[in-house]
């Protein structure tokens, strides 16, 4: 009998936490549903309007992040929503005692969405004791999460999470999201990088000899092929599963790096830690940074432990022994 995202999450860490993982799972259900069909309805092209990153938003950017919300909002066990498309933390001040925080990125991957590319879903879970701070509980570093997901809407939907004891893959069939992979392991080290070459004349050169290490094998020793989608969680799918590095450095543009800590570094970092991997922002653990607002970015470097501290060897001027 296939397991269900609801009875898997429910076994290992109760009804709470599987009502909230199980609320996310009903929502991207909605979401798929509505990319299958986006070219026929009129929902794709741009809403009109800017988020608070100041990038235009797609009219499904807002649909999944109503959707999203709904299906949260609901549950009476959710304190605060934080949104990539939402300005403002989404407070429920009449739940004081409400145990959790979810905070997504109810689309990654915005600008694939017209040509048909993989996007995603990302959502981090913090935990708030009764009587806390919902926007402090919101703010704790990725290491305090109880779970990270993220959903790889493509040839098939997989949802992949972990709430601390393992990392586990479930295939979307016939509108239910069942176990395909327990325990996923990232390989060690892999065969590909992944980051945006267009983007490395903005950035510090160190990162253009990183490139060149990773390319000719003077890295880590073997070489590696090129991969980019454009899409967050598709670059990281595979790199869960195939092993290598992805690298969001900081540019001109995005001094700070353009990927988002809370909704799109944390979760998945939690996730490549679990499954063997590591993640940081080239100087640090990407688990241990205090955030000190809801949409602050961070570069990123994710993926297998070799080339992750083979990269970082290189940023900090320590190579790998
Ligand atoms: P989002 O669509 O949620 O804004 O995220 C887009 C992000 C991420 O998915 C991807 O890795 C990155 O933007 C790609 O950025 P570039 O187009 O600058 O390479
Ligand atoms: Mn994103
Ligand atoms: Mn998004």
């Amino acid at each position: 009998m296939p397991i269900t995202l609801f009875q898997h999450s429910q076994q290992r860490h109760g009804n709470g936490l599987a009502d909230v993982l199980q609320a996310t799972a009903v929502a991207a259900v909605q979401i798929e549903r509505a990319l299958r069909t986006a070219a026929l309805a009129g929902v794709l092209g741009a809403a009109g309007h800017e988020n608070v990153q100041g990038e235009q938003q797609q009219k499904l950017d807002v649909l999944a992040n109503e959707t999203l919300s709904a299906a949260l909002r609901g549950l009476h066990t959710v304190a605060a929503l934080v949104s990539e498309e939402d300005d403002e933390p989404v407070l429920f001040a009449d739940r004081p005692d409400a145990p959790y925080i979810v905070i997504f990125d109810p689309l990654d991957g915005s600008s694939n969405l017209d040509v048909n590319v993989n996007v995603g879903t990302i959502v981090s879970i913090q935990a708030r004791e009764p009587g806390d701070d919902a926007v402090a509980a919101a703010l704790q570093p990725g290491s305090q999460q109880v779970a990270g997901l993220y959903v790889n809407y493509g040839p098939s939907t997989t949802l992949v999470y972990t709430a601390g004891s393992g990392v586990h893959s479930f295939t979307l069939s016939d509108g239910e999201f069942v176990l395909s992979t327990e325990n996923l392991c990232m390989p060690a080290s892999g065969p590909y990088y992944s980051l945006n070459e267009g983007n490395l004349a903005e950035s510090e050169p160190v990162y253009a000899r990183v490139v060149a290490g990773l390319r000719d094998g003077s890295l880590t020793g073997e070489r590696h092929s090129s991969r980019y989608v454009g899409s967050f969680i598709a670059d990281f799918h595979r790199t869960l599963l195939k092993g290598g590095v992805f690298l969001y450095p900081p540019t001109t543009k995005n001094p700070k790096g353009k990927l988002r800590l809370l909704y799109e570094a944390n979760p998945l970092s939690f996730i490549a830690e679990q499954a063997g991997g590591a993640a940081t922002d080239g100087r640090q653990r990407i688990l241990d940074v205090a955030p000190k607002e809801p949409h602050v970015r961070t570069p990123l470097i994710i993926g297998s432990r070799t080339e992750v501290s083979a990269v970082s060897g290189m940023l900090t001027g320590s190579p790998r022994e």
